[in-house]
């Protein structure tokens, strides 16, 4: 997609389509709508007036403009943005994501997206260029016939009287971030038997190359040697071997505070059919998303690689598949994490913590002092949160505050669960150190949380569950149905507050 921004002549835009929105209840009063409205004999206000169109989030209209009379473009798409005074910058996002996709739909392949609010000039841009991005994502790269061909190529951001180079900044930013969450997406959503971990090591070593980022891949007789005796007991029954994706960003001039390195972990099990405590049949396909931690952190580095933030962040993935088979762990085996506990595996099913415990330590090893793991842990956060809240919990309130609240300026819930010594105590094994379930039906959640914790040292933590975030079930008027890159723009926030 191109991105172009102009400051004037909204309605001379050669385009085939415009889109502008309106708040709930505005009228075609003043500014913009109110030109365009004379413009087109007054088919704003009769659409406003007949209640078609109310200026809800993720309402449309689209009026054509036969014969074209005034304005350039034959289509023109009203896009409600809802409250005035609830309005967020990353409702421009979602905006800018439904008038792409509801022009695309009315056969428009450029289109200029033009929206008057409180939100400053750069920061609409990027929301705008990465809610267009993003909106064009689709699940059908492997068909071969009802492609959706369609797309939007152009995508002109208009502000009234804007410097060219305040919009141009937000755009380039806005790309970025859009196409790594496309990126990470795009791993989220491939067939296991195409992105095993290899091929996911593959993909993050090429994109590394891209985008100037450090790789390194650790294999399994690394990890051996490393200790990691917890993550290489569940890649133990797959064919496939597992990779430590390991990615670092460092700046040119590192402005952060002295010491501290922000390490990004994410659970990439590529495919999780449970191992030997095998899951049902109904819904398994679905666990080829329990590697969307993964991709989360392989996209957020990408998109900090091309941002270029003044503070060092180091991205580790674990990347295994857990498969049953005779090399496969059993319920009752003991392992040693690379730590040295012990743990004794009482359900081959809660794998992703097994990874995460060497995956989190390696990242401490690695100088990490504010760590930040991403997994689809628990079914038990869908059943507490369902699809609106990532679960968070952490050992620093404030680390986990911040997060929270950056979610909210990015567009992201999250909600915290607590973690405590009490909670802790339920995951001692009678055998181990620690067993990987705590008692049956309690406090699933937490119990993941509690124990990826025993594995950290000194570092700040906290741990995200977004088993129900990382997947949208049906399609939004701004995006496709599938992985949705949840936390990604909440850890570039994260990485350039720390600057
Ligand atoms: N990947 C799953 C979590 C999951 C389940 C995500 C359903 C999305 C939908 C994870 O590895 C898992 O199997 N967790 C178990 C843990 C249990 C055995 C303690 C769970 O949540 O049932
Ligand atoms: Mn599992
Ligand atoms: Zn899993």
């Amino acid at each position: 997609m191109d991105f172009q921004g102009i400051s004037g002549n909204f309605t001379e835009a050669g385009v085939d389509g415009l889109a502008v929105t309106l708040f709930k209840n505005e009228k075609a009063s003043s500014g913009l709508i109110k030109d365009l409205d004379k413009l087109t004999g007054g088919q704003i206000s009769a659409v406003i007036k007949s209640d078609e169109f109310k200026g809800e989030v993720g309402e449309t209209a689209l009026l054509r403009l036969t014969p074209k009379g005034k304005l350039k473009a034959s289509r023109l798409l009203l896009v409600g943005l809802g409250d005035r005074k609830e309005l967020k910058a990353s409702d421009i996002a979602a905006a800018a994501g439904t008038a792409t996709r509801a022009l695309r739909k009315a056969n428009a392949r450029s289109i200029a997206f033009s929206s008057s609010n409180d939100i400053g000039v750069t920061e609409a841009a990027q929301q705008s260029a990465q809610g267009a991005i993003t909106s064009q994502f689709e699940l059908d790269k492997y068909k071969t016939k009802e492609k959706n061909d369609k797309a939007v190529t152009k995508f002109v951001f208009h502000s009234e009287g804007a410097k060219g180079n305040e919009i141009k900044s937000g755009l380039a930013r806005g790309q970025a971030i859009g196409e790594s969450m496309n990126f990470t997406r795009d791993l989220a959503n491939e067939p296991p038997n195409i992105l095993t971990p290899t091929e996911m090591a593959n993909r993050a070593q090429k994109m590394a190359r891209e985008v100037g980022l450090k790789c390194e891949i650790l294999d399994e007789a690394r990890m051996r040697k490393m200790g990691m005796g917890s993550l290489l007991s569940v890649s133990a029954g797959s064919e496939q071997p597992a990779k430590m994706i390991v990615l670092r960003y460092t700046p040119a001039r590192n402005t952060g505070k002295k010491g501290d390195l922000l390490g990004l972990v994410g659970k990439g099990i590529t495919f999780d059919t449970g191992g030997i405590s095998i899951k049902p049949a109904e819904g398994m396909e679905a666990m080829k998303y329990d590697m969307s931690g993964g991709a989360t952190v392989i996209g957020t580095m990408r998109a900090i690689a091309l941002l270029k933030p003044t503070v060092p962040v180091i991205g580790v993935v674990a990347a295994v598949e857990n498969m049953p088979d005779g090399k496969a762990s059993r319920p009752s085996d003991v392992v040693t994490a690379m730590n040295g506990k012990t743990v004794e595996i009482l359900n081959t099913d809660a794998e992703g913590r097994l990874i995460l415990a060497d995956a989190v330590a390696y990242a401490e090893q690695q100088g990490a002092t504010r760590i930040v793991d991403m997994a689809t842990l628990t079914g038990a956060v869908i059943i507490a949160l369902g699809d609106q809240n990532t679960g968070i919990m952490g050992n620093d309130q404030a680390f986990v505050d911040q997060i929270i609240s950056l979610g909210k300026e990015a567009g992201e819930n999250f909600w915290q669960l607590p973690v405590s010594k009490e909670y802790s105590k339920q995951i001692k094994s009678d055998i181990a150190d620690i067993k990987n379930i705590g008692p049956r039906g309690k406090a699933g959640t937490i119990m993941g949380a509690v124990f990826i914790q025993e594995f950290i040292d000194k570092a700040k933590w906290a741990h995200l569950d977004i088993a129900g975030t990382a997947w949208n079930d049906s399609v939004r008027p701004h995006q496709s149905k599938g992985p949705t890159a949840v936390a990604v723009r909440t850890l570039i926030k994260l990485v350039e507050k720390s600057q």
